[in-house]
């Protein structure tokens, strides 16, 4: 796979997936920190979500979507998906060996290194928490405090619709949350990048001196700092293109991404 590395190469797009709309979160993280970079971001809203999906379709959906952006021309491309980066980011490195390639896992150490209580709570989907990456990763930061998690079914589908403050995700969430309130969790790490878009309400939930952790921050100053290394950094000095594409119906689909990047855009259709 001979990448284009042209002179040129630094004005080139990062390129952005997810199985839908949750990336976004972490977009948006990539727009604060490197506001001239040029961004591509692709839901692959059609087969969200990807919690309940087997690991080889989750890779065969990965490498189907890093090969549209990678037609696009991007210069890297950033795994905005837990449940994608356990299932397919180290099969997508191999492959594409030239690319910069960023993926994301739950915030655990970030969350063991703030807790007071000694009790870690994470919310993440099914495929995340079933990985062998997730428990390579409690081995590795879970070391002396408890963690207890939580797979949210059903989470995912509320983002999806944009359904953000609804009282049907009220009372899932509630669910979800009350288990680890009672276990005395005072940190909670929002395992899954659709997540964020419901800390408003997590943080009713949970109350005010639960603290909640997420990987969106932590992802962009990676990718900056891997990008400055490599000298990839755009060197543009006007606002960077920021274009969106799914493969479901695009009326829809256009409101509630509008909604949650928090700007009306346009989305092209991906066949
Ligand atoms: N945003 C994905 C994640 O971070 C959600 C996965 C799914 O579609 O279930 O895990």
């Amino acid at each position: 796979m001979g990448m284009q590395k042209n002179l040129n190469f630094s004005a080139a797009p990062i390129g952005v997936f997810d199985s839908g709309v949750g990336g976004i979160s972490v977009l948006k993280h990539l727009r604060a920190l490197m506001p001239h970079e040029d961004l591509i971001y692709v839901a692959d809203s059609k087969f969200a979500p990807y919690g309940n999906q087997t690991p080889a379709f989750i890779r065969a959906r990965s490498f189907y979507l890093a090969e549209f952006l990678i037609n696009q021309g991007v210069k890297a491309l950033v795994v905005a998906c837990n449940t994608a980066t356990a299932a397919a980011v180290a099969d997508l490195r191999e492959r594409y060996s030239d690319l910069l390639i960023i993926g994301m896992e739950p915030a655990l150490k970030p969350a063991v290194a703030a807790t007071k209580t000694g009790v870690v709570g994470v919310l993440a989907t099914s495929g995340t928490l079933k990985s062998v990456q997730f428990a390579a990763l409690l081995e590795h930061y879970g070391q002396g405090v408890q963690v207890v998690t939580q797979a949210c079914i059903g989470l995912v589908e509320c983002v999806e619709k944009g359904e953000l403050a609804d009282a049907s995700t009220v009372a899932l969430l509630r669910q979800y949350v009350q288990p680890l309130l009672d276990a005395n969790a005072d940190t909670i790490v929002l395992g899954c990048t659709h997540y964020p878009f419901l800390k408003p309400l997590i943080e009713q939930l949970a109350g005010g001196s639960v603290v909640l952790v997420d990987t969106g921050d932590a992802v962009a100053k990676h990718l900056k700092s891997r990008l400055q290394e490599s000298q990839l950094l755009s060197a543009s000095d006007v606002a960077g293109n920021v274009s969106f594409w799914s493969n479901i119906n695009a009326v829809g689909t256009e409101k509630v991404i509008s909604a949650l990047w928090g700007n009306p855009v346009s989305v092209a259709q991906l066949t």
